[in-house]
């Protein structure tokens, strides 16, 4: 375990007020979809990986989540979840929140027990996520982050990013992911975007 991901567990990050990034450091254009058009896409899909992260606490999305997943696999969609060892804000944080919401075992995953499978996933939804899924760790040398371990969602044909404003996350560095081109923002609060989806769906 390097060092940087060392400091993003021990707080060294966002802690101070200082911050490396902000939305004038923005490194391109963004696309933002409706729930409506994220349950198209869900419906068009074989395999969809879920990343939660903080967010998903924060606004108790767990529920509506759960209820998804359980929609789609009745549909016949592959659905699993993919657990960066520090989401959210406490140890196991996530676990614990799917594993109130019902959602089975079997199916979340260790960051490092799914992230050769992003390639081969059509749709990551990422829900409340933002620091373990910033692909500036693996690839700028130069980010703060850089050589922390994160979940490679970048890889999969399409993302879509939930989240209430282009807001850095924890550790204070913008996200160059919402900016790639298979990247979609679906802003406001994850539980009511979710339940849109959910309404959609049904
Ligand atoms: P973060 O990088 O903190 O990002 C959370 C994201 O959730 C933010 O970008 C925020 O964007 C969004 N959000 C907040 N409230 C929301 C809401 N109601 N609805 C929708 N989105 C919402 O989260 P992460 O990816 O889970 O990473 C965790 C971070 O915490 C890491 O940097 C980690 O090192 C640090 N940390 C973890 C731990 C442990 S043990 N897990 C302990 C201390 C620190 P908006 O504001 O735009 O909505």
């Amino acid at each position: 375990m390097n060092r940087s991901f060392l400091s993003v567990i021990a707080g060294g990050f966002g802690t101070d007020g200082s911050s490396t990034g902000s939305s004038e450091e923005e490194t391109g254009e963004y696309r933002e979809i409706k729930p409506e058009d994220v349950a198209e896409m869900l419906k068009g899909a074989s395999s969809v990986v879920i990343a939660p992260g903080y967010g998903m606490a924060v606004a108790q999305a767990q529920y509506p989540v759960a209820e998804i997943t359980s929609l789609l696999r009745k549909q016949g969609i592959d659905v699993r979840f993919g657990i960066h060892p520090v989401a959210g804000r406490l140890p196991g944080h996530m676990n614990v929140l799917l594993a109130e919401a019902k959602v089975p075992y079997d199916i979340v995953l260790e960051m490092d027990e799914i992230n050769d499978d992003f390639a081969d996933t059509d749709v990551v939804l990422v829900i409340g996520a933002n620091d373990t899924v910033n692909p500036a760790a693996s690839e700028d040398p130069t980010s703060p982050i850089a050589g922390m371990p994160v979940l490679e969602v970048w890889k999969a044909r399409d993302v879509v990013v939930f989240k209430r404003s282009m807001n850095t996350g924890y550790a204070g560095v913008q996200n160059p992911l919402f900016f790639r081109e298979n990247s979609s923002m679906c802003f406001g609060d994850a539980k009511a975007t979710v339940e849109a989806i959910l309404a959609a769906l049904r």
